[in-house]
């Protein structure tokens, strides 16, 4: 959970912002009324849904037998149709869909009948290369247009994508095509990121040697990159994607598909060594990812919307492609870094786009606030009216900021809890109703019901986020494995979904999250779990055990502190440090690179052989040692501490 300074900044924080005069009267929800209305959930989602289109109505709303929820039982829908062909009936089919924008500079701009044909044309390639219904397909992609159209297209056709962040390295995307077995993969030659190009292709090729599974590679040439094709196609299996488009139609059939079909696989990291394939399915999906995108953003035809992160974690999939694509959005998207080629880049994206609506990441925000407020300072963020944050706790400090600099005191803010298996926003404010504090995300939305439990299940003002009932986007299980499934999110209590967060309540009602409260870390705004980086760390022959924690962390939130047992004979140095971390990135990703590493002689154990984590916490923290009564022997922490202070002097 989050530090004690940090907890005690969220008890004194009583600034309380009212929804904006001029914006509450023009919001999309201007009556709280609507929290009272929801109270019959099932008829409050069944009103959302009927605002999709059906090839069929469903029969039932809900069939509920814990753990397992089916929505709209008997329904069949198409998310591609909705997402694009339901525009193109009325003037929504000449408005922009897409504005992308690459890190080099160039644009693209798409109407909704251009995005409908891309990804009609897109589809059509996917099944001339046999993918059918219910067929995986990777996509390790940059945030490229092609990204998007990719994506609709394994939905038109009922394929299931399993989309991996681009910033992955090959040895994650290989174990995750092979528990997803796709057939499938989609990449491109490369991307550009801070200025330099990330060899997509070279690492699709190391990885897919590993995946007996795939048939097909699916080369996309990003465009720019002719310099950098450091990589042979293979012959049969590999095809640039733009020689297999120029053959077909752009017209596709949508497949009708059951509301309970997948949609797509997510791989997350929980608290074992192996991601989870967090499986979303269609009708509930798209209902609460429309719903919440209409709600919580206030979505209006001449919003210009932007949501800055990256299309292979789940804010991208829902509140990038789906959620505002069912809308009709015009929806910006940008391939690069937030400071090249210098740090307004993203300030003068808003200006020169006219962004309206803004969706980040706190640790973004702490980042913008670092490097002060001359760079938002350069440009008009006048058009601006409502600002997000997601993926974290937000500071009190880093949300005024954001109020005040970027939203020019004018903007209602929207801190939106949820996470990759809730597919979808669960508790935020409705920022046309909601009197906004500092750091909370307020209150659970309409339908969904949010409560704070004790370990036995009772109620409690500080304790366990709990959900307690099921909600349309929820995950269905876990990839092939139901068991992973129940035990973690399950088992806690009974029939009550446990998110691994901590949160507490204030006296106006408002739900603070702290923090998780498992062993996941969240690093800039990334899920990682502390096995994955200690199982890469022992993977190492230098390595004989290791034990990795979060400390706390200005801009990144968190950041990974790992305690490190080496091998008889082998030296501690500051280069095998390096090595270490250079490894890590590479069986990883570069996001789950180690900040710290301190080699010790032993790590502190209970008398059964348990690490201590709680205890290499403190030290990380630089806080007093809790207790220290269960270990086997009480000088190793102690050594440890007096070892990690020395090194940090
Ligand atoms: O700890 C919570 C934190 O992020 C976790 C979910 O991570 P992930 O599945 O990667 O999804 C992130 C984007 C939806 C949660 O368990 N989290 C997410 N949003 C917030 C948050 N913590 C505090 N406030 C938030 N607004």
């Amino acid at each position: 959970m989050s530090d004690p300074v940090a907890l005690e900044a969220l008890l004194t924080e009583d600034r309380r912002f009212a929804p904006p005069e001029g914006f509450a009267s023009r919001a999309f929800v201007a009556d709280p009324a609507i929290y009272d209305e929801a109270e019959d959930f099932e008829e409050f989602w069944a009103r959302w849904a009927e605002k999709l289109h059906w090839f069929r109505r469903w029969d039932r709303v809900l069939e509920w037998t814990p753990p397992y929820a089916k929505w709209f039982v008997g329904g069949r829908l198409n998310v591609c149709y909705n997402c694009v062909d339901r525009h193109l009936d009325g003037p929504g089919k000449d408005r922009t869909a897409l504005i992308w924008e690459g890190e080099t500079g160039e644009r693209r701009e798409l109407t909704y009948r251009d995005l409908g044909a891309e990804a009609g044309r897109f589809a059509n390639v996917l099944k001339d290369l046999g993918v059918r219904k219910g067929d995986r397909v990777a996509i390790y992609m940059p945030m490229i247009p092609e990204t998007v159209y990719a994506m609709l297209a394994c939905a038109r056709i009922g394929a299931v994508h399993s989309v991996v962040f681009g910033g992955f390295s090959p040895d994650s995307l290989a174990d995750r095509i092979n528990d997803a077995r796709a057939e499938v993969l989609i990449t491109a030659d490369g991307g550009y990121r801070r200025g330099r190009v990330v060899p997509l292709k070279r690492n699709a090729d190391e990885a897919v040697q590993r995946c007996p599974s795939i048939r097909h590679v699916v080369v996309v040439a990003r465009g720019g990159l002719d310099l950098h094709r450091d990589f042979t196609m293979v012959q049969g299996r590999d095809h640039w994607y733009h020689e297999l488009a120029s053959r077909v139609s752009d017209r596709c059939p949508p497949e009708e598909m059951d509301a309970e079909d997948l949609l797509y696989i997510l791989y997350t990291s929980g608290t074992t060594g192996k991601p989870k394939g967090v499986v979303h399915t269609t009708g509930g999906y798209l209902t609460q990812v429309h719903a919440t995108t209409r709600t919580v953003f206030d979505l209006r035809d001449d919003d210009v919307y932007w949501c800055t992160a990256d299309v292979g974690w789940v804010t991208g999939h829902s509140y990038i492609v789906y959620g505002p694509l069912s809308a009709g959005a015009t929806v910006v998207i940008y391939e690069g870094a937030p400071d090249w080629p210098d740090k307004g880049r993203f300030w003068k994206i808003c200006e020169d786009l006219g962004v309206t609506i803004f969706y980040t990441a706190p640790t973004a925000i702490r980042a913008f606030m670092q490097w002060g407020d001359r760079w938002p300072g350069a440009y008009d963020l006048g058009r601006l009216r409502l600002l997000g944050t997601v993926g974290e706790p937000i500071n009190p400090e880093a949300w005024m900021w954001y109020h005040r600099v970027i939203g020019g005191a004018r903007c209602p803010i929207v801190d939106t809890w949820w996470q990759t298996e809730t597919g979808a926003i669960m508790i935020t404010p409705l920022p046309g109703v909601t009197h906004t504090r500092p750091g909370s995300a307020c209150r659970a939305f309409p339908g969904i019901q949010a409560a704070l439990l004790s370990e036995a299940g009772d109620p409690v003002d500080a304790g366990y986020l709990a959900i307690t009932r099921p909600w349309p986007s929820m995950l269905r299980t876990i990839y092939g494995d139901d068991e992973r499934y129940r035990e973690t999110y399950w088992s806690k209590w009974d029939g009550v979904y446990f998110p691994g967060d901590g949160a507490k309540r204030d006296d106006d009602g408002y739900l603070w999250i702290l923090g998780r409260v498992d062993d996941v870390l969240n690093v800039a705004g990334h899920r990682i779990g502390t096995m994955e980086v200690e199982s890469a760390l022992v993977e190492h022959s230098a390595v004989a055990e290791a034990a990795v924690v979060g400390k706390a962390h200005p801009v990144k939130g968190q950041a990974i502190a790992a305690f490190v047992t080496l091998m008889q004979g082998m030296d501690g140095s500051d280069a095998l440090a390096d090595e270490l971390r250079a490894h890590v990135a590479r069986a990883i990703g570069p996001i789950a690179r180690p900040e710290d590493i301190l080699f010790t002689a032993d790590l502190p154990k209970t008398r059964s052989g348990k690490i201590m984590r709680r205890l290499l916490g403190d030290i990380a923290a630089g806080r007093a040692l809790g207790d220290t009564t269960t270990l086997a022997d009480p000088a190793v922490v102690q050594e440890l501490k007096e070892g990690y202070e020395a090194r940090e002097e």
